[in-house]
C-alpha cells in the first residue's frame, strides 16, 4: 500500500464517521514561544482541546507535518525521524473511549488488512499519587475487539515490566501510557491537558532477530520495549484531565487525541520494519542512488547516511517550503535547519558525492512526492532550491577553514560563531579527529551569548503552554494592528512570514526586501496607535473561506478542503484569518512601540514591539 493511499484512506474513513477533514497547520507554530516546530497534530488544537469552539465541529481529522527536533541524532535506525505526517482524529468533547476503540480496530484490520494476532495493546495502570485509577474500561473495550475476531486478549500488568507473559494488552505505568505535551504528570504545567492515553503495537514477530541484536537482548520483551520486534503504530488519548495548583481535575468536556505516523502504519502495512521502506522515500532514493552510485542497503554504514540525508532533506525541504519558511541561521528553526543541512552534506561527501548543489535535486524529488498534498511546497519551490543552494555553498566555504581551525585546537565557540558550525558538528568531527572538545564551556559562552543578544526572548524555551495571559493576548491583537498598518505604509503586497508572541513583546516578520526608514516606522506606529486610540471592537466572524477572501482578509488560504473559518475584523482597519484569542476592544491596548526592526532572513524583515 502507498502511503499516499493510506493517507487518503484514513481522512476517508473519519469522514464517514462525521468527521470534518482539516488540514495541516504550520510546521512552525503560531503565537507559540514555547516551542519552535510543531511536534505532534495535537499541538495546533491546543485552544480547542480546552473549550475553544473550532469552526469545523466536534469531530476532526488530518494529517499533520510534524517535526521533533530532538530526534535529529537518533536518525540512522530504522525507524526515527525528525519529520514525519501524523494523522490525526480528534473529538472535541464529542464520541469518547468506546468509538475510539471500535474505529480504530476497524480502520487497522478492515481498512488496512492488518491481522489482528499481530497487533497488541497497551493502556494505563493508574497511578495513586494523582488519584488516576487504573483504565479497566479501555481494556474491556479492547478485549470486545479482539475476541470478536476470535483472538484471545489477556491483560497484563507490566509495572515490572517482565516479558509478554502471554498477554495482548499490557497496563503500564504514566512513562509509557499518559499524554501531555510535555510528558509525565509530574512534568506538566498548572493550566495543561493531558490523560491516559492507549497504545498500538505491530509485531514484526521474533523470526526478525532484531531483538537478540539490540542492546535490550537481555531483558524479555514487551510491546514498549523499543528493541525492534513491536512497532507503535498510533496512540489514542483519552484526553480528560487538567492540571490544576491542586492537582488534577476531570475536564469539563472529555476529548480524544489520537496521533499515528503514517510511515510506522504503511512498513506495517508492508510487514517491513525500515520505515524508510516507506513509498515516500522511494524516489529520493533513486536521486541519491544515481549521485553516488550506491545501493540504499548495501551496507549499514551506507545505509545510515542514506537515512540521515533522507530524513534531513526532506525535513528542511518541509521547513523552508512552509509558507512560514524559515531559512538557514544561527538561532531558533533556522539554526535546525542549518544542522539538518550541513549533516545531510557531511554524509552526502562520505558516500562520495561530488557534484555540486546537489542538495536541490533531493529537495524537487521531495516537492514533487508531496505537492499533491502540501500544495505550499509547489508554491514556495523556488525559495527552497535558492536557500539550499546558498546553504549549500556558504558550507563547503568554511567546512574546510573550520576543519583547519579545528585541528588547530580553535575553541568551538569560535566555530560555531564565525565559521557556523554547530557544536553536534563539531563533536562528531572532532571524535573522526580524536580530538577533546570541552561542551560545558561551549555551552556557558552560549548562554552568555544568548543572554546579550536575546534579552527580549527571555521565558522562550520554558516548557509547558503557550500562555493566555492577557498581556499576551494583547500583543497578539497589536499584531493583527501592525500588519495592517505595515500594508498601509510598505504596500498591499506585504505578507506575515511569522509571529512569536510573548507576555513581554511581538515579534513579526514580514516579506520586505529592505531596511525600513526611520520615517516608515514611526509611520507605522503612528497608525497603530491611532487605531487603538479609536477603541475599535474587535469581532470574530465565522464564514466560508469564498467569503473570507471576497471580503479581503488577510491570512493563508490554504484551507483546501475547509469552508469555515475564523475572521477577526477590527473595524475597517484589519481583517484577518486567525483562530485567537484576541481582546474585545483596542482601548484595551495602551501604547505600541517597536523597538528593533532588523533583518530575519532573505527577504525576510523582523519587528519587535511592546506595549507600554
Ligand atoms: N498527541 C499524541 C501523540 O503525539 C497522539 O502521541
Amino acid at each position: 500500500m502507498k502511503a499516499n493511499t493510506l493517507r487518503q484512506k484514513y481522512l476517508e474513513f473519519f469522514k464517514t464517521k462525521k468527521h470534518s477533514i482539516i488540514p495541516s497547520a504550520s510546521i512552525m507554530p503560531d503565537n507559540d514561544p514555547t516551542t519552535l516546530f510543531t511536534g505532534s497534530g495535537m499541538q495546533p488544537m491546543l485552544p480547542y482541546l480546552l473549550g475553544e469552539k473550532h469552526p469545523k465541529g466536534t469531530r476532526l481529522v488530518d494529517s499533520q507535518k510534524s517535526f521533533r527536533a530532538p530526534d535529529i541524532e537518533d536518525v540512522g535506525d530504522n525507524r526515527h525521524t525528525t519529520f514525519f505526517e501524523m494523522l490525526g482524529n480528534w473529538s472535541l468533547g464529542d464520541y469518547f473511549k468506546k468509538e475510539q476503540i471500535e474505529w480504530m480496530f476497524e480502520f487497522l484490520t478492515k481498512e488496512l488488512g492488518l491481522d489482528p494476532n499481530r497487533i497488541y495493546t497497551s493502556v494505563f495502570r493508574g497511578d495513586e499519587k494523582i488519584g488516576i485509577p487504573k483504565d479497566d474500561e479501555t481494556v474491556k473495550l479492547w478485549q470486545e475487539r479482539f475476541e470478536s475476531v476470535g483472538v484471545e486478549a489477556r491483560a497484563v500488568d507490566m509495572a515490572e515490566r517482565d516479558g509478554m507473559q502471554g498477554g495482548r494488552i499490557f497496563y503500564y505505568d504514566a512513562k509509557e501510557n499518559w499524554w501531555s505535551r510535555s510528558g509525565v504528570p509530574d512534568n506538566m504545567p498548572v493550566g495543561e491537558p493531558g490523560g491516559p492515553d492507549s497504545e498500538m503495537f505491530w509485531d514484526f514477530g521474533v523470526d526478525l532477530k532484531i531483538h537478540e541484536n539490540s542492546e535490550y537482548k537481555d531483558q524479555p520483551c514487551h510491546p514498549a520495549c523499543d528493541c525492534g520486534r513491536f512497532l507503535e503504530i498510533g496512540n489514542n488519548v483519552f484526553m480528560s484531565y487538567i492540571k490544576t495548583d491542586a492537582g488534577f481535575e476531570e475536564l469539563e468536556k472529555k476529548n480524544i487525541d489520537f496521533g499515528g505516523g503514517l510511515e510506522r502504519m504503511v512498513v506495517a502495512v508492508l510487514d517491513n520494519p525500515d520505515v524508510f521502506m516507506s513509498d515516500l522515500f522511494e524516489g529520493m532514493k533513486i536521486k541519491i542512488e544515481e549521485l553516488t552510485g550506491k545501493k540504499y542497503g548495501e551496507s549499514e554504514e551506507v545505509t545510515y547516511a542514506f537515512r540521515v540525508i533522507l530524513d534531513h532533506l526532506r525535513g528542511a525541504t518541509f521547513i523552508i517550503g512552509d509558507d512560514k519558511g524559515v531559512t538557514p541561521s544561527n538561532t531558533d528553526q533556522g539554526y535546525i535547519v542549518r544542522r539538518l543541512i550541513r549533516r545531510a552534506i557531511r554524509y552526502g561527501k562520505q558516500l562520495g558525492i561530488t557534484q555540486e548543489l546537489w542538495l536541490k535535486e533531493i529537495a524537487k524529488v521531495v516537492i514533487e512526492d508531496y505537492k499533491g498534498t502540501y500544495s505550499e511546497l509547489e508554491r514556495n519551490k523556488d525559495f527552497v532550491l535558492e536557500q539550499l543552494d546558498k546553504e549549500e555553498i556558504q558550507f563547503s566555504k568554511t567546512l574546510e577553514k573550520g576543519l583547519r581551525e579545528l585541528e588547530k585546537g580553535t575553541d568551538p565557540f569560535v566555530l560555531f560563531t564565525t565559521y557556523g558550525f554547530p557544536i553536534e558538528m563539531t563533536q562528531e568531527l572532532a571524535k573522526e579527529k580524536d580530538i577533546e572538545v570541552n561542551v560545558e564551556d561551549f555551552q556557558n559562552k552560549m548562554k552568555k551569548h544568548q543572554e546579550l543578544s536575546r534579552t527580549a526572548s527571555v521565558g522562550k524555551f520554558k516548557s509547558g503552554l503557550a500562555d493566555d495571559s492577557k498581556e499576551t493576548t494583547c500583543l497578539h491583537t497589536a499584531a493583527h494592528l501592525l500588519l495592517a498598518a505595515l500594508k498601509k505604509v510598505l504596500g498591499t503586497e506585504v505578507i506575515q512570514k511569522g509571529s512569536n508572541i510573548t507576555a513581554e513583546r511581538l515579534r513579526f516578520d514580514f516579506s520586505w526586501g529592505e531596511k525600513m526608514t526611520d520615517e516608515q516606522k514611526t509611520e507605522v506606529e503612528k497608525i497603530v496607535n491611532e487605531a487603538i486610540q479609536q477603541n475599535i471592537p474587535v469581532e470574530c466572524n465565522e464564514m466560508s473561506i469564498e467569503e473570507a477572501k471576497k471580503q479581503g482578509a488577510s491570512g493563508i488560504f490554504d484551507d483546501k478542503y475547509g469552508d469555515v473559518v475564523k475572521v477577526y475584523k477590527i473595524g475597517d482597519f484589519s481583517q484577518e484569518l486567525c483562530s485567537g484569542p484576541h481582546v474585545e476592544n483596542t482601548e484595551e491596548l495602551g501604547r505600541f512601540k517597536i523597538t528593533k526592526e532588523e533583518s530575519s532572513s532573505a527577504g525576510v524583515r523582523r519587528i519587535k514591539a511592546v506595549l507600554e
